[in-house]
């Protein structure tokens, strides 16, 4: 095989990965149209009692998940929707902690008028509240999100740092004591 033809078959071999990592089929609980020529999907997966997002073809341009029991979106989980056009997500009884924030985000800049008819349903002081008006303060920081990661590094710098202390001091103490036998072999030698 020369160089060239290497090059294509790698080439072809990633293309070929990198297609079946990306998710082309419709989910089994939606229904799904091709749009034709305008080269697209319209899922519908309304009134399904979902109570997760299903894994999306990124080739959705119509999403329609309005009437199911979706509480909250994992961060990240609509992020290759490239060619999305129109959203309906409303009707779901979603929960206002500040994990609802990704959803409140991508929807700002995906279709803002889609977020102006979620209500939060839980917790109950923000119940029946419109997400898009929800502040900071009211969602809360994700506290637990930030410090068990940076606890985790802290840890392992800190065992790193430790290590490497400990082993400069033992070179050291093994640098020192085989100059001490140095020396009293030199100066055996001289009697
Ligand atoms: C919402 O979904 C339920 C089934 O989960 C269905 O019975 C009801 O008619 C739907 N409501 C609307 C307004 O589509």
């Amino acid at each position: 095989m020369n160089k060239t033809e290497f090059i294509s078959v790698a080439g072809f071999a990633i293309s070929l990965l990198f297609h079946m990592t990306q998710t082309e089929v419709c989910p089994s609980s939606c229904n799904c149209k091709s749009l034709g020529e305008m080269k697209g999907l319209h899922i519908d997966c309304s009134s399904r009692k979902l109570t997760e997002v299903p894994a999306l073809p990124v080739n959705t341009k119509r999403l329609y998940l309005q009437n199911n029991s979706l509480t909250s979106v994992p961060p990240g989980a609509l992020d290759s929707l490239r060619s999305l056009e129109e959203v309906k997500i409303f009707d779901n009884p979603w929960n206002c902690d500040c994990h609802i924030l990704y959803l409140k985000l991508w929807l700002e800049d995906v279709s803002a008028p889609s977020l102006a008819n979620i209500r939060c349903a839980t917790p109950a002081p923000l119940k029946k509240k419109p997400l898009s008006q929800l502040t900071g303060n009211e969602l809360g920081i994700c506290k637990r999100l930030l410090p068990i990661k940076c606890l985790e590094f802290f840890w392992r710098d800190l065992i790193l740092i430790a290590g490497a202390i400990t082993t400069l001091i033992l070179v050291a103490w093994a640098l020192k004591f085989s100059k001490n036998i140095l020396c009293e072999t030199e100066i055996m030698d001289a009697y």
